[in-house]
């Protein structure tokens, strides 16, 4: 495929309803959203997309039960655990964004370890947003700057940004019918092209993908000026 966007971010909703409608716990939803996140990856390789980041896990979400945090904050390490050898294979380099360091410490270890093990690669970079705010990251950004004493342009503010080397997404697509933003990239999405699909995150496929890549090439990208 031509003009495949460099960067799509995914805000991953819908696996709750997902299991409640298979009458299953919650915490099913989110194992069978991670298949679904394998797919995106495969096909992103295949379409040669550069920047792929999930988010995963908001700093709202640790308000939800407490047998669902704590069945993700497993899922995390085990899926890094079972996935490195994979993600080595593809040359995936896989990085993550959020307050890091409130994650409990053997989610922590397992983000360094992974992010060590692949940090050579380049054929695609995976980000996925834990413990992850944009409010928080601007808030993060603006007192990194005041502590430094720097009078900030748009160039030196996004270098305060949790991972200033990423390009902003190209492309945001929300699963599950849902159509707002949620505290998700909110300075880096200023000129991102919008996509919101009714099917929920577990059910999304290739062609899901796909589609939303065919209504992103049809948008005329015109940055605030006249083409
Ligand atoms: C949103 O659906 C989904 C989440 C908050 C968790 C997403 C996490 C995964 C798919 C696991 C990914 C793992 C790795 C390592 C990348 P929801 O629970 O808000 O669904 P609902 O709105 O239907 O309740």
């Amino acid at each position: 495929m031509d003009n495949v966007p460099t960067h799509i971010a995914i805000i991953m909703d819908g696996n709750g309803r997902w299991a409640k409608k298979r009458g299953l716990p919650r915490l099913q939803g989110h194992y069978a959203g991670v298949n679904a996140v394998r797919r995106v990856i495969e096909a992103s390789l295949d379409f040669n997309i550069k920047y792929l980041t999930l988010y995963a896990f908001s700093t709202e979400n640790w308000d939800r039960p407490k047998k669902e945090v704590n069945g993700l904050m497993r899922l995390f390490p085990k899926v890094i655990e079972e996935e490195v050898n994979r993600l080595k294979t593809h040359k995936v380099r896989m990085r993550f964004l959020g307050r890091l360091k409130e994650l409990p410490d053997k989610v922590q270890e397992k983000l360094y370890w992974i992010e060590e093990q692949t940090k050579n690669f380049e054929d695609l970079n995976l980000i996925i947003a834990l413990n992850y705010s944009g409010r928080e990251e601007l808030i993060d950004a603006v007192n990194k700057a005041v502590r430094e004493g720097k009078v900030v342009n748009e160039e030196i503010f996004k270098g305060f940004l949790y991972l200033p080397d990423i390009p902003d997404p190209d492309l945001l697509i929300r699963t599950s019918g849902e159509v707002r933003i949620s505290n998700f990239l909110l300075y880096e999405i200023a000129y991102t092209e919008l996509y919101f699909t009714p099917t929920l995150w577990p059910d999304f496929e290739k062609s899901d993908l796909i589609k939303a890549i065919k209504a992103y090439q049809k948008r005329e990208r015109k940055f605030g000026k006249v083409n």
